[in-house]
């Protein structure tokens, strides 16, 4: 399957909304009618139900075919384990935000959360390093770009060129709950 779409525009948007309109129709009848015959494998990027695109072929073929989806690891959970820091303890609140979301909301978000994860991140990284500094948490944000694929990247926000992120970027802000106090 090419997508038509591989940046991240908001899902609302007409750009967005256009250049996906027939691809997961066509796409979901060119499965069920090769499903027919023989057992089709979609592969997909982390866990199919968490933000995945594979959803979309899912809710079409329901009723048409049996679909079993197998659960997967979420980027973001390869992300904060290559940071070799926990990302919760306690009772901290695990936020994850669209980087795709409006600059106000980032902000009310991110000035709630205890721990904080950020997908969607690529070129929307200058909105949302803005978001995190007017929230006070920027000094605390981690950037993790390929989460365990070749070429996995641990940085600070702070310390990163926001016009060479990739697509496969995590933003991720530690909670620190009820952590053990450790010694220095
Ligand atoms: C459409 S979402 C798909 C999420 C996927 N279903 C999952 O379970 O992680 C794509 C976004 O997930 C994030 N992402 C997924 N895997 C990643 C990885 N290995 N490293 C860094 N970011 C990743 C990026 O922010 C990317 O823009």
């Amino acid at each position: 399957m090419e997508y038509p779409v591989t940046t991240e525009l908001p899902f609302d948007s007409p750009g967005y909304i256009d250049a996906l309109a027939h691809f997961y129709d066509d796409w979901a009848n060119r499965l069920a009618t090769l499903a027919a015959t023989e057992d089709v494998v979609v592969l997909c990027e982390g866990d199919p139900f968490f933000y995945g695109s594979f959803m979309h072929l899912h809710s079409r073929l329901q009723g048409r075919v049996p679909v079993e989806v197998i659960p997967g690891i979420t980027g973001m959970t390869g992300c904060w384990n290559a940071t070799d820091t926990p990302i919760t303890w306690g009772d901290d609140v695990l936020t994850v935000l669209m980087g795709t979301l409006p600059e106000e909301d980032l902000v009310r978000h991110m000035a709630n959360a205890d721990a904080l994860v950020v997908m969607k991140t690529g070129r929307n990284i200058p909105r949302i390093r803005r978001a995190l500094e007017r929230a006070g948490r920027l000094h605390a944000a981690w950037l993790v770009e390929r989460g365990t694929m070749p070429g996995q990247r641990v940085a600070r926000l702070a310390d990163v060129d926001p016009a060479d992120v990739p697509y496969f970027a995590i933003v991720l802000v530690h909670g620190h709950g009820r952590r053990p106090e450790l010694p220095e």
